[in-house]
């Protein structure tokens, strides 16, 4: 379905603008469903069992967002005043509202990166000294499956395995935001079972490229999904009849999982077009994903006034900073749609 279909514009603001397709509606209509709290959904149980071999862990728990995702995993992961390694530009740093500092008591300490992604030294260089009587406890290492912030980059095996090592040295646990765990998948041909291996808690996101309504799923050992419950419960994200829910998740997986592979290549096509306007640079040469990250300082216009021109002209696309432009592709966007969407970033540029 194009974005064109229902939509004025070219939607390249974010992929959680996806709406659910005919088929995915067809599939939460039909959903077999129960108490979620009682685990008598069958459709939620189905789909934990699913998430839960699909990224090589033992349990798995469905939750109506990601943000509930990386909070439950900080809160069953870490005390009050303990701390956890991430980068300035994490999306557990970034925009969870200090969740971590407000929930769990947790306060993130941010460590040298590129494009968000961080090796074992810096890992090592910022564990606190257990010695020391007036340090926080460095608890947790937590990594985010792409980097959004960081153009969509993936963390490659040796990477990963870089950092899990100096973490497991440190007896550190370790935390995977998967928001766009499958486009990661996905690019780089690893499995998700591998890529998470060496994680204590993962998640992968449904709402945003797999193109569902709502939800998240967290998954982990038996013993951090029974803790996650009691979270669960707590912050008031237990639900009733979510087999509904679930049952577009499943849809996902069958249908939707596959196809990011074309995201990635109208994400590329996308850089490509929109690097060649002039006063426009690409962030991230590399466009490893769907996300595009544009640098318009040499147009001479703010990122905010190019970002309402270009709506204007058929295209919505984000403006994240004073002059940094961010594209996303997902399900509803075409190829079509990308040569819409660059020839408008291209007249709101050119003042036409
Ligand atoms: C990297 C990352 N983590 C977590 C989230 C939170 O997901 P949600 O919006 O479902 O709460 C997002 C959302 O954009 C994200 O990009």
């Amino acid at each position: 379905m194009s974005a064109t279909v229902n939509r004025k514009f070219v939607d390249l603001f974010s992929d959680t603008m996806t709406r659910p397709s005919p088929g995915m509606r067809k599939a939460m209509a039909d959903a077999e469903v129960g108490d979620e709290q009682r685990g008598e959904d069958p459709t939620t149980n189905l789909l934990q069992e699913r998430v839960a071999a699909l990224l090589g862990k033992e349990a798995a728990m469905f939750l109506p967002s990601g943000t509930m995702c990386n909070q439950i995993a900080v809160a069953v992961q870490c005390r009050s005043g303990d701390e956890f390694i991430s980068t300035d530009n994490s999306h557990l740093l970034t925009f969870e509202g200090a969740g971590c500092a407000a929930i769990a008591g947790a306060q993130g300490r941010a460590v040298t990166h590129r494009n968000g992604i961080f090796d074992g030294a810096a890992v090592h260089a910022a564990v606190r000294d257990p010695a020391m009587r007036h340090t926080p406890r460095t608890r947790m290492v937590a990594i985010e499956q792409t980097m959004n912030l960081g153009g969509g980059a993936v963390w490659t095996m040796a990477q990963i395995d870089d950092v899990a090592k100096t973490a497991k040295a440190h007896q550190l646990r370790l935390h995977m935001d998967g928001a766009r765990l499958p486009n990661a998948v996905v690019a780089s041909g690893v499995s998700a079972a591998k890529m998470c291996a060496a994680f204590d808690s993962t998640w992968l996101d449904l709402s945003k490229g797999l193109g569902c309504p709502i939800g998240g799923v967290l998954a982990g050992s038996k013993d951090f999904i029974a803790e996650a419950w009691l979270w669960k419960h707590r912050i008031g994200g237990a639900l009733r009849q979510s087999g509904i829910l679930s049952a577009a998740g499943l849809y996902a997986l069958d249908n939707n999982w596959n196809r990011l592979a074309e995201d990635h290549a109208n994400a590329q096509r996308f850089a490509a077009l929109a690097g060649n306007i002039k006063g426009i640079e690409l962030m991230h040469p590399k466009t490893e994903t769907n996300l595009v990250f544009l640098d318009v300082s040499g147009t001479g216009m703010s990122a905010k006034a190019i970002s309402e021109a270009a709506l204007k002209h058929g295209v919505r696309i984000g403006a994240m900073g004073p002059a940094r432009l961010r594209a996303v592709t997902h399900l509803d966007v075409s190829a079509a749609d990308i040569e819409t969407a660059a020839k408008a970033l291209q007249v709101a540029v050119s003042g036409i």
